[in-house]
């Protein structure tokens, strides 16, 4: 069994990036230039936006927090994302989701000018991705193909079973997990909460992706011998041992399954620790598109 260090890998890949936007730099250019737009007070929310604006600052990103109250309008919002897509200093931005619920945020999506939509969530980049062309992939599912590329473990022909269908991760995932390219070319399943018989359909896995939310919901009767398992959850669990009054848990309960896996993903230090990385990624891609044009 191997566990795949989201964490190592993820500080290679910002080194790599930091010496590269050094090399852009030194050519006469400006580095590459992150926004993003956080609205609210929701907690989770601030501190991955914070890690966000923090990994920029370390690898020689320019990067621009801009947070308004709760209280901000669709429109206003709106006038943002304008503003952004017009200004040439900026190279890609996001903006931090869930929005207040007064905003649609597919609204908001929608305004992205999907050249500097680094999130991979426009309709141009998750359609540009489904037909396999040139696109900004959503952080998550970049993130875990990148380490599935990294690691060197192949995937064509296996059978992969994705678990979760958001937009944001199991979808996106599953599509790129069935793609003609490597990572990719296995045969793929969506599961979701009317999946039938979830266990069985886990159990048919090579490469079992997580994405559905609860902490240590897969336990080893779901794993076949060897499978490969990517545990995208990220929960707080009380454990009133622990000095912070909680431990981090994943969607699938680690010891036990850990031992039948050929390679799994720990929490932390896995997926989550790749999220913020790919983000830079595809930041720096669109920095490099605008010097090139
Ligand atoms: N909320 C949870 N994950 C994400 C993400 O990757 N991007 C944005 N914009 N919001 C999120």
């Amino acid at each position: 069994m191997q566990i795949i260090d989201g964490k190592k890998l993820a500080r290679e890949i910002k080194e790599e990036l930091r010496q590269k936007t050094a090399e852009m730099v030194a050519a006469g250019h400006r580095p590459p230039h992150l926004a993003a737009v956080l609205v609210g007070n929701d907690g989770a929310s601030q501190t991955y936006v914070n890690s966000k604006v923090k990994s920029c600052e370390r690898i020689g990103f320019r990067s621009t927090l801009i947070r308004r109250d709760e209280d901000l309008s669709e429109a206003e919002l709106l006038e943002i994302v304008d503003q952004l897509n017009r200004d040439d200093e900026v190279d890609g931005f996001i903006v931090q989701l869930p929005l207040p619920a007064h905003i649609n945020e597919d609204r908001i999506t929608m305004a992205i000018d999907p050249r500097k939509d680094v999130d991979g969530f426009h309709p141009a980049n998750i359609g540009k991705m489904t037909l396999g062309m040139e696109a900004f992939l959503p952080a998550t599912p970049y993130g875990i193909i990148t380490m599935l590329e990294r690691y060197g473990i192949r995937t064509s022909g296996l059978n992969c079973t994705v678990v979760g269908r958001s937009n944001i991760v199991g979808r996106p995932m599953s599509i790129l997990m069935s793609r003609n390219a490597e990572p990719g070319n296995a045969t793929t399943t969506l599961c979701h909460s009317r999946t039938r018989d979830l266990r069985e359909e886990c159990r048919r896995a090579d490469i079992l992706i997580v994405a559905l939310g609860r902490p240590e919901f897969i336990t080893a009767d779901y794993v076949k011998e060897g499978a490969i398992v990517i545990d995208v959850g990220i929960h707080r669990v009380p454990d009133a041992e622990s000095e912070k009054g909680y431990v981090i848990k994943g969607d699938v309960k680690f010891d036990e399954v850990a031992p039948k896996c050929s390679y799994i993903t720990p929490v932390p230090g896995g997926v989550g620790a790749m999220t913020v990385t790919a983000l830079l990624m595809n930041t720096f891609d669109a920095a490099q598109k605008r010097i090139e044009k």
